[in-house]
């Protein structure tokens, strides 16, 4: 059936491009549940790699299934030396989103076997790109500055580990598990824009690499996992409490995007938007004041005032910045981040979509001309 212009939706809201048992938005109520859990209960009582088990495998790991998948994750941390060279030559410069989506179809050079029917291979995949790509993140961070990278530390967890590899010591255990919370806030969101690029180009029977690539590449972006970082820049550039209404009215009047607000499925706050604050709250309580966070409430109670008729409050992105640089992590490593724990929800998709694959080939509403005459060059 040919597609007519009145079935064409800009930015396919409200079609569903998929079937999906790994994640669920209830964006009137603001809940998120993964594999039918509320997320907040897995973030308190659980931690990144069981949740990412979960979201992967559909089944919370016994305890010896969450020992072995941490064991073999914590063994394959490491990068091959010619991965580190590579990484080395990328201008200090450079984003590093864009070193790590680099990086990360790199590993396509190295493990090229592609048995996608494999559950062996697909384990070991899954492994290695949930090891290996927060190490790329740290190594690029490092290198950038002049050093070395910090090679993964055994002793450490997950979360503790990346921390350690950011600066060399160990973190504060509050730290370690703020930074895991974070993780497992950020793993798995639906259908949202890098996860469908992910299963777009899962859809081919590529390889993992290259559908973690694609997927990195996609949240970069500032309307997707880019604005945490913007957040941050926004409430520099806003400066002052005595600021924030004139910068929103600003914003609004030449209909400039307010970073960190706004989401095509939640009407209400984001739920994790509401934990990621009381986070941020808890380390301030611990480890002193933060000036941005009055900017934030502030701004956040003027867009409420002023847009939330329209269903516009803080999204995931509004006060992740605020907890990353609170725990010392510059902020151009804050979409990164995003990345590193959304690698669970890509590869949960990915191995759904094979379940089922069929590639996807959407139409499209044609809008230019039928006949066209070549014109000669000489005659244009
Ligand atoms: C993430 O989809 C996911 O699940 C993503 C994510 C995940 O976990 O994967 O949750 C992560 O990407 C969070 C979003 C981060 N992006 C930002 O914070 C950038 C700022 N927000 C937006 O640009 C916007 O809200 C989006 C991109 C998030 C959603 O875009 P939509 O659904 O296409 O909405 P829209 O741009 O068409 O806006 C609808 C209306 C417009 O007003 P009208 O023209 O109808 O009068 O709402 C207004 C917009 O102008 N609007 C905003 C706004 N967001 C929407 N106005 C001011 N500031 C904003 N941030």
């Amino acid at each position: 059936m040919t597609a007519t212009l009145c079935e064409y939706k800009p930015g396919l809201e409200n079609i569903p491009a998929a079937k999906s048992s790994i994640s669920h938005v209830d964006g009137q109520q603001g809940i998120l549940e993964y594999r039918g859990i509320n997320v907040q209960e897995l973030a308190f009582k659980g931690s990144f790699l069981e949740t990412a088990y979960l979201l992967i495998w559909d089944k919370l790991p016994t305890k010896e299934e969450l020992e072995g998948f941490e064991s073999d994750i914590t063994y394959h941390r490491r990068i091959k030396y010619r991965i580190r060279d590579m990484m080395k030559c990328f201008p200090e410069s450079g984003h590093p989103m864009d070193a790590l989506q680099t990086s990360a179809a790199a590993l396509g050079l190295f493990y090229s076997r592609r048995a996608l029917d494999d559950p062996k291979y697909i384990r070991k995949a899954v492994v290695r790109l949930l090891a290996k790509i927060p190490t790329m993140v740290a190594a690029f961070h490092q290198m950038r500055r002049g050093n070395d990278p910090i090679q993964p530390n055994d002793e450490l967890d997950y979360a503790a580990n990346f921390l350690y590899m950011l600066t060399e010591r160990k973190p504060h255990p509050l730290a370690a598990r703020i930074f895991d919370v974070c993780l497992t806030l950020h793993a798995e969101h639906t259908i949202n824009a890098s996860t469908f690029s992910a299963m777009v180009t899962a859809s081919t029977l590529t390889d993992p690499y290259a559908v973690v690539a694609s997927a990195v590449g996609t949240l970069a972006g500032p309307l997707h996992g880019g604005a945490n970082e913007e957040v941050l820049s926004m409430l520099e550039e806003i400066g002052s409490i005595d600021n924030v209404r004139s910068y929103a009215e600003h914003c609004i009047t030449n209909k400039k995007k307010i970073m960190g607000f706004g989401h095509r499925v939640y009407k209400v706050k984001d739920p994790r938007a509401t934990i990621l604050q009381s986070l941020a709250v808890q380390l301030f309580d611990e480890t002193g004041h933060d000036r941005y966070y009055e900017l934030a409430i502030e701004l956040e109670k003027v867009i409420e005032e002023k847009l939330g008729h329209k269903g516009i409050y803080p999204n995931v992105d509004f006060y992740s910045g605020l907890v990353y640089s609170k725990l010392g992590i510059p902020s151009d490593l804050f979409t990164p981040i995003f990345a590193i724990a959304r690698v669970a929800g890509w590869l949960a998709h990915w191995k759904e979509q094979l379940a089922v694959n069929r590639i996807f080939r959407p139409t499209q509403v044609y809008t230019g001309v039928h006949n066209a005459s070549y014109i000669p060059i000489e005659e244009r």
